[in-house]
């Protein structure tokens, strides 16, 4: 494989009951503050979308905008923030995902994307699926074309790719579940 990969791996510190006992959290923080880990990870992905025609990179808030920029900046594509309620001053649309406990919900600008245009959709990492499941709900409702849906980390068996509508998705490293890291 990629040879890069070990190092974005290593760069993601595991924080061990966070936010709550038994979830071992995936920290791309850590991954910010490792330049050579970043740019690989940016490469990474911009090397798999540079040539896919692309005009619409959508990132999810709020870590996905940690990477999305980047993304689309290097590809020639726009930057289309997915956000939370309340947060977009245009009109928008929403969709609505499962949490754990009740649900939350994403919400796009209308006018943002056209129809027809070539999407993708970046995130830190992918869990249930639910997040990524409403961002492709929503860019399908405005007419564009969902290529790929693309994470740092998750899951490559998972549950959550089957929530994602047949749309693939693109993962860099699996989570670790060992902490070793210091802080
Ligand atoms: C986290 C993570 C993903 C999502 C994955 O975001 O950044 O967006 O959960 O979970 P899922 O696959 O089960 O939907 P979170 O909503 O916790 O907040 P943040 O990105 O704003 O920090
Ligand atoms: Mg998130």
């Amino acid at each position: 494989g990629d040879p890069r990969l070990q190092g974005i791996s290593e760069a993601i510190r595991v924080v061990p009951h966070f936010p709550k006992q038994g979830i071992m959290f995936q920290d791309i923080t850590t991954l910010l503050l490792d330049h050579k880990a970043f740019k690989d990870t940016v490469d990474i992905f911009v090397d798999r979308y540079r040539d896919m025609d692309i005009s619409v990179v959508a990132g999810v808030e709020a870590r996905g905008f940690m990477f999305g920029p980047a993304i689309a900046l290097a590809v020639g594509a726009k930057f289309v923030p997915l956000r939370k309620p309340r947060k977009l001053p245009g009109e928008v649309i929403s969709e609505a995902y499962e949490l754990e406990y009740g649900t939350d919900c994403l919400e796009i600008h209308v006018g943002a994307v056209q129809p027809g245009e070539r999407a993708i959709v970046i995130d830190d990492l992918v869990a249930t699926g639910g997040t990524l499941s409403a961002a492709i709900r929503l860019l399908e409702r405005v007419g564009a074309e969902v290529v790929e849906c693309a994470c740092v980390v998750g899951l490559r068996d998972v549950k959550g790719q089957s929530r994602l509508n047949g749309k693939p998705l693109y993962i860099l490293v699996e989570p670790r579940q060992v902490c070793d890291y210091e802080y």
